[in-house]
């Protein structure tokens, strides 16, 4: 064989994924990806698993540089970030990705799921999809749903097992209209403060507490400024794992789904290490001194939020909540 025809044929099979090693590794692109947590939390896990991915199935055509812990800023600047070519990839959650897709905030709704499998159930099926797709309308390109778990109530005043003793308390909530509507119905004065402010605030009293997965509670180590944490699971916390407009239109199809199928092993990886943490979470939280209430009056805190369903199902509808809430 001639050495053209033979650089031809190499050429031919370093194409679409099989860029060879030696181009991969020479000129590996740098994907700068951005999350809230540690590297050692769902967040970081699910994005070391799709690096991860990604990079094997790629021979190395690209390379992941992590920047964890609210490196490079709050949620919002991180999903600002994607369009204004800052950071190439992240992995947010769901309470602030709909200040940009108003519809993914249907899953913020309290008590819409039944438990996790009812949650996982509706985001891997079609309406999890659809809301997926949606993204793209922002110019976001959103591959798959990964977890935090349900999220809880925590503060420094008291005990929390029925509305009434959650009356008056500061909460810091996400930037998340759903959240306010819903903690300010039951009497509580919502505080909107982006997740890297928070530590700060509750030290400073600013805020009595906050709320979130007991996932994000041991890695924050939130014991430190949390008294009495109340396992409400009043909301349940998907995040997004979603890649900028310039990464993805400059991908070829067999690059596009090496990075929908890294996205989905982040999705399970972020899973894994919520079923494995809740496992030993609430001991943990317990060892550092926290009193936890588990037995939380959930029947009272739906009934109370009654008036803001009204409002949930004109703002999302009806059929989509009857749609999630028919999911097996
Ligand atoms: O509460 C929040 O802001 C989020 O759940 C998290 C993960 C702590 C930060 O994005």
């Amino acid at each position: 064989m001639s050495i053209t025809r033979r650089s031809a044929l190499a050429l031919a099979a370093a194409t679409g994924l099989g860029l060879c090693a030696q181009v991969g590794a020479q000129q590996a692109r740098e994907i700068k990806i951005g999350y809230a947590l540690a590297q050692n939390s769902h967040f970081g896990a699910g994005a070391l698993a799709w690096a991860d991915a990604v990079e094997k199935s790629t021979n190395n055509a690209f390379k992941f540089k992590h920047f964890a812990s609210s490196a490079l800023g709050g949620e919002r600047e991180l999903i600002e970030g994607l369009t204004l070519g800052t950071v190439e990839a992240v992995v947010v959650s769901n309470g602030a990705v709909s200040n940009f897709v108003p519809d993914a905030g249907v899953m913020d709704v309290p008590f819409l799921f039944r438990d996790t499998a009812h949650a996982r159930a509706v985001l891997d099926g079609k309406i999890g999809e659809d809301l997926l797709a949606k993204f793209r309308a922002r110019g976001l390109i959103a591959l798959a749903w990964g977890e935090q778990g349900f999220r809880h109530l925590s503060n420094n005043k008291r005990a929390v097992v029925k509305p009434a003793d959650a009356q008056g308390l500061k909460i810091r909530v996400t930037e998340n209209q759903t959240h306010i509507t819903a903690f300010r119905q039951l009497g509580m004065s919502p505080t909107p403060m982006s997740w890297p402010e928070v530590i700060g605030a509750l030290q400073q009293g600013t805020i009595d507490g906050q709320e979130n997965p007991v996932s994000v509670f041991t890695s924050a180590k939130l014991w430190q400024v949390q008294k009495y944490l109340s396992l409400t699971s009043h909301v349940y916390a998907p995040m997004v794992l979603i890649v900028s407009p310039s990464v993805w239109s400059g991908l070829n199809d067999a690059q596009k789904k090496a990075f929908a199928d890294g996205a989905r092993a982040g999705s399970l990886a972020s899973r894994k290490f919520v079923d494995d943490i809740e496992k030993s979470a609430v001991e943990e939280i317990k060892s550092h001194g926290v009193q936890v209430t588990t037995s939380v009056d959930q029947a009272a805190f739906r009934a109370a939020l009654a008036p803001a369903y009204k409002q949930f199902a004109t703002k999302f509808g009806q059929k989509t909540l009857d749609a999630i809430a028919a999911v097996k």
